[in-house]
C-alpha cells in the first residue's frame, strides 16, 4: 500500500479515506434528464470570448465550440508576478477557509452539471456516460481534496509551496485539471494552470467556477497555450513546484529541467508526473468469456482508449484464445463508434487529425509486418471527424510494442498454460506499470500474478478503467510516474513545504 514504511499508519494506506462522500453523478435512464440534455446539446452555443485560438470539435471539424487567447511569454511572466502576491492572501486562510471554497465550487459544478457535459461532450469528444463520469471525478477531487487537507493542516508544522504550476492532459480535460488544482489550492499552494491546447474551454469554465466559490482571482489563474507555456512556468524560478499529468516524454524534459534549479530553501523543486502506461489483461482458460469480452471492450474503447488506464494488451491463454477472440470480435462489431452528440453512441473520436494520423500509422505499421488486424465498422456520417475504428491486432510478442498507442486500438497475444511468469515477466519488462488485470477463478493464479506485477492499479475480475477517488487512489511506477496516488492520502503532502506525520492515530 501506499503508507508502507510509515509507523505511525496501522491501515493500508489505500483504505483511508477522510470523511466524505462521493457525488452520485446523473441519471442517464431518466427521460427528463435526457430532454434536457438533447436541448442542451443542440443549441449551437459558443463558449469562451474574443480570442485568436479557434477550438473545434473534434466529432465534427466544421463546429467551432469556442474561441481563446493563448498566453504570451509576458503575460505568463506577469501572471507568475501576480501569483507571488496572492499567496499572502491565500496562504494564510485557515484549512477551513480553503476547502469551504472547494466545497462550494463541487456544488456550483453539480448544478451546472448540464451545460459543461454539453461543452465537454463538443471540446473534448466524450461519450455522454463519460461526461458524466468526468464532472462526477471532478466534483469528487474537490470535495476529498478539501477533506484531506482539514486533516493534513491540524498539524502545526504544514505549510504551503508557494506558487505551483499545474500541467494537464486533454484526455480528462475537468477531471484531472481541476484535481491537481485544487489539491494544490488545498494545501495552501498559489496556483498556475495549464490546461492541453486541445480543451482549454472548459478549464476556463472550471476556473470561473473556482473564482465565483470565493478562490481570489489571482490565487488560481488560468494560462492557456501550447507546450512552450507549459515549458516556460517549469523554467521560472518563481514556481515552487510541478504537478505534471500527461506523456511519459514530456515528464522527462520537465525532470530534466527541474533538476536544474533548487527552490530557495533549497530543497529540490517537487514534481509529480502522472505519464502513460502499457496496461495488460491477463485471461486463463478459467475465466468467464462472457465477463472477459465486456470488460475487454469497455476498457481497450471506452473513450476511444484514450485513457492513461485503458487495456492496451489482452494476453488470452492459448487453450481459450479462440473462443475469447471469436466472441470480443462479434462484440465488437455492435459497438456504435461516431458522433458522441448522440446518446446511442459508445465510442467518440480521437482528440485530433495528429492523434488519428498517428494512430492510423500504427495500425499500417503493423498490418505491414504481416499481423492480423480486426476492425469493428464506423458509423456513417463519420467523414467530418478524427474517428478510429476499434481495432483489434494480433500480435507474436510484447516486445513489437515500442510505445503507447492512445486510440481505441487493442493488441492480443497468446501464452501457453506454462508461460504465465515468462509473462508476467515481459509485461514488467515494458518498464511501464500503470494499470494491470487478470481474469481467472483460480485463486493461486491471482495471488502470483499480483504478487509478481510492478502496476500501480491492480483489477481481478472485472475491467480496468474508472478508477473512483478515495476508494481507488490512481498511479503508476516506473514509466508511468513519480507517485503519490491522485485521490489518495499521502497526495497532498507532496505539495507542503513541510511534510507532516500523517495525522491518523
Ligand atoms: P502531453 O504530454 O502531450 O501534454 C500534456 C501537457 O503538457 C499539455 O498541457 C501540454 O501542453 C504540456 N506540455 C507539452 N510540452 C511541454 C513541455 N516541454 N513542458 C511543459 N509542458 C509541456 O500529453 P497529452 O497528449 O495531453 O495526454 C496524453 C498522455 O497523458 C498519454 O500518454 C496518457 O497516458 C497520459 N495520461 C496519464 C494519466 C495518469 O494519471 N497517469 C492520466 C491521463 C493521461
Ligand atoms: N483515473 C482514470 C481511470 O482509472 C484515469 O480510468
Amino acid at each position: 500500500g501506499d503508507c508502507a514504511g510509515n509507523p505511525s499508519i496501522s491501515l493500508p494506506g489505500n483504505l483511508y479515506q477522510p470523511e466524505r462522500s462521493n457525488s452520485q453523478g446523473l441519471d442517464l435512464a431518466d427521460e427528463a434528464t435526457l430532454h434536457a440534455l438533447a436541448d442542451v446539446l443542440s443549441a449551437s452555443r459558443t463558449w469562451g470570448g474574443e480570442g485568436d485560438h479557434a477550438v473545434l470539435n473534434p466529432a465534427n471539424l466544421q463546429d467551432v465550440v469556442g474561441h481563446i487567447v493563448f498566453a504570451s511569454a509576458e503575460s505568463v511572466a506577469e501572471a507568475i508576478s501576480t501569483a507571488e502576491i496572492a499567496s499572502t492572501e491565500w496562504g494564510v486562510l485557515s484549512a477551513d477557509q480553503r476547502a469551504l471554497c472547494l466545497e462550494k465550487a463541487a456544488d456550483v459544478l453539480e448544478d451546472e452539471m448540464q451545460p459543461l457535459m454539453g461543452l465537454i461532450i463538443r471540446e473534448a469528444g466524450k461519450s455522454y456516460a463519460n461526461a458524466v463520469a468526468e464532472i462526477r471525478e471532478a466534483v469528487d477531487f474537490l470535495r476529498y481534496y478539501a477533506a484531506r487537507s482539514r486533516e493534513v493542516f491540524s498539524e502545526p508544522t504544514s505549510k504551503p509551496l508557494g506558487v505551483v504550476a499545474c500541467i494537464s492532459p486533454w484526455n480528462f480535460p475537468l477531471a484531472i485539471f481541476l484535481g491537481q488544482v485544487a489539491a494544490a489550492l488545498a494545501a495552501g499552494n498559489v496556483v498556475l494552470a495549464k490546461p492541453a491546447e486541445e480543451t482549454p474551454l472548459i478549464a476556463q469554465e472550471a476556473v470561473r467556477i473556482l473564482h465565483e466559490a470565493g478562490v481570489p482571482e489571482f490565487a488560481v489563474q488560468l494560462v492557456a497555450g501550447a507546450g512552450n507555456v507549459g515549458a516556460q512556468l517549469v523554467r521560472d524560478p518563481r514556481v515552487a513546484g510541478v504537478l505534471f499529468t500527461g506523456s511519459t516524454e514530456v515528464a522527462r524534459l520537465i525532470q530534466k529541467q527541474l533538476a536544474d534549479r533548487l527552490n530557495p530553501d533549497g530543497t529540490p523543486v517537487p514534481l509529480i508526473a502522472e505519464t502513460g502506461g502499457q496496461n495488460a489483461l491477463i485471461v486463463d482458460s478459467s475465466a468467464l468469456s462472457e465477463q472477459v469480452v465486456a470488460d475487454t471492450l469497455s476498457s481497450a474503447f471506452d473513450s476511444a482508449g484514450q485513457r492513461c488506464s485503458a487495456l492496451r494488451l489482452l494476453c488470452l491463454q492459448e487453450e481459450s484464445a479462440d473462443r475469447v477472440l471469436t466472441m470480443l470480435k462479434g462484440a465488437m462489431t455492435e459497438l456504435s463508434t461516431g458522433n458522441p452528440q448522440l446518446l446511442s453512441t459508445d465510442i467518440g473520436p480521437v482528440i485530433s487529425s495528429e492523434a488519428q494520423a498517428g494512430i492510423l500509422r500504427h495500425i499500417e505499421e503493423m498490418r505491414a509486418k504481416g499481423y492480423r488486424v480486426y476492425q469493428a465498422p464506423l458509423s456513417a456520417g463519420c467523414e467530418e471527424g478524427m474517428f478510429v475504428p476499434p481495432t483489434l491486432i494480433e500480435i507474436p510478442s510484447i516486445a513489437v510494442l515500442k510505445r503507447e498507442i492512445f486510440g481505441p486500438v487493442l493488441h492480443v497475444v497468446r501464452y501457453p498454460r506454462a508461460g504465465l511468469d515468462r509473462l508476467m515477466d515481459d509485461i514488467n519488462a515494458t518498464g511501464y506499470a500503470l494499470t494491470f488485470g487478470v481474469h481467472t477463478r483460480i485463486d493461486r493464479t491471482i495471488a502470483r500474478v499480483t504478487e509478481r506485477t510492478h502496476a500501480g492499479n491492480v483489477y481481478v475480475n472485472r475491467n480496468l478503467v474508472g478508477a473512483v477517488v478515495g476508494v481507488q487512489p490512481f498511479g503508476g511506477h516506473g514509466l508511468s510516474g513519480t507517485g503519490p496516488k491522485a485521490g489518495g492520502p499521502l497526495y497532498l503532502r507532496r505539495l507542503l513545504g513541510v511534510s507532516p506525520p500523517l495525522p491518523l492515530s
